[in-house]
């Protein structure tokens, strides 16, 4: 088994990562938390696939469980959600000594993590991730949150868990487009840390390939993630680098209301579009921007900018006149590898904005 320590001062906790540890949980959770009620919380498909048996192994471990499962998918991200979860941990009689457990993709974790952190001022938690997403990015680095009508994660906190146990068996039942958005993040970790990376994805035949060795790719993303988070936990300088792509991708996802792009495939047309256009400028290494869009390519996601109303995407961006005088600090490459940040004015942006003529 492979394990991480993300190392922060007040809560230093493990990453467990290996294929099939997910069945070994009930027995490992017996050894470690006696006596403990366990809370655990899914959505309904990540239920059906493996939070029903994860249940009946912990019960038939002699554990309390209460198994709370919201809908999947953006909307649970909600105080609506959040206040069902409430009420049932207060059925339960979930106390500060007792544990929280997230088994589902970001939305579980996130809304997992919220309940956790709020309830009763703060209980033991702990992520089970299942998506990819999850698994290399959500469930590290101790980001809660929900969303509110008027914008995404406007309500939130940071509440570290006490473990991650990564199964990426698990990752056998994901939907093919849920897989390909936390490729994107995946690329994205290439791009910004690890020029070595970057090129082993280049280098696998395909996804089948890449499949075969995903155990030890989530482990490089784990591994990047968690030092940029102890480096700087609160998001004020290093983390700000895992926004790369991000800023031209909340806007396009933004621009087209969530529903023809995935974060996934906004965040793929965010990387290459903007190296493309800092390439120009030669702020970047010639050449990052073709090596970008070969391996979007290659893993079906997409790199061509869509249609979009200049003056629109702008005002998505959030650059109108109300925020002129202000700086924008974006993401850049150097080159593969090597990630920047730089601050713009909103002026320079809309220079950087580009939209390409097919
Ligand atoms: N906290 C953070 O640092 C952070 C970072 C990035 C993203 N996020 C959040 O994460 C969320 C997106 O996460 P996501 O992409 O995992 O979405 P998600 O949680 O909606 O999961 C995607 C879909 O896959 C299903 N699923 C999950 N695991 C599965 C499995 N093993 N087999 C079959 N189906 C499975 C889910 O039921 C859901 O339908 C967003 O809300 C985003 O804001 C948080
Ligand atoms: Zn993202």
């Amino acid at each position: 088994m492979k394990k991480l320590k993300v190392s922060l001062p007040q809560q230093p906790y493990p990453i467990y990562l290996k294929k099939g540890l997910l069945e070994e949980i009930p027995n490992r959770f017996k050894e470690k938390y006696p006596s403990k009620r366990l809370a655990l919380i899914t959505d309904e498909n990540v239920e059906k696939l493996y939070g029903r048996k994860l249940e009946e192994e912990l019960k038939s471990n002699g554990f309390k469980t209460q198994l709370i499962s919201i809908p999947p998918g953006e909307q649970s991200k909600s105080i609506r959600t959040l206040e069902e979860i409430y009420e049932k941990l207060l059925d339960f009689q979930i106390t500060r000594g007792d544990i929280l457990l997230t088994l589902g993709g970001g939305v579980v974790g996130d809304v997992g993590g919220m309940a956790a952190a709020t309830y009763l001022r703060g209980i033991p938690l702990i992520h089970i991730p299942t998506s990819l997403l999850a698994q290399i990015d959500s469930s590290i680095g101790g980001k809660v949150a929900i969303n509110l009508p008027r914008g995404k994660n406007l309500i939130g906190s940071f509440y570290h868990p006490q473990e991650v146990y990564i199964d990426p068996q698990l990752l056998t039942t994901l939907d093919k487009r849920y897989f390909r958005d936390g490729l994107a993040e995946i690329i994205k970790y290439g791009c910004i840390k690890d020029k070595e990376l970057f090129h082993q994805l280049l280098a696998f035949p395909n996804e089948e390939q890449l499949f075969q060795n995903i155990e030890d790719i989530i482990y490089t993303c784990c591994k990047i993630k968690s030092h940029i988070v102890e480096k700087d936990e609160k998001d004020a300088e290093e983390r700000m680098l895992l926004n790369f792509g991000h800023t031209l991708g909340h806007a396009i996802e933004k621009y087209f209301h969530y529903e023809k792009f995935t974060h996934g495939e906004a965040v793929a047309l965010g990387m290459y579009n903007i190296t493309k256009k800092s390439e120009e400028q030669c702020i970047t290494q010639k050449g990052t921007a073709e090596g970008i869009k070969q391996l979007l390519k290659k893993y079906h996601l997409p790199h061509k900018m869509p249609k979009i109303d200049r003056e629109d995407l702008i005002k998505t961006i959030g650059l109108d006149k109300k925020n002129r005088g202000q700086y924008i600090n974006i993401v850049l490459l150097e080159k593969l590898g090597n990630g920047f940040i730089q601050k713009f004015s909103p002026e320079e942006i809309e220079r950087m904005v580009f939209i390409e003529k097919d």
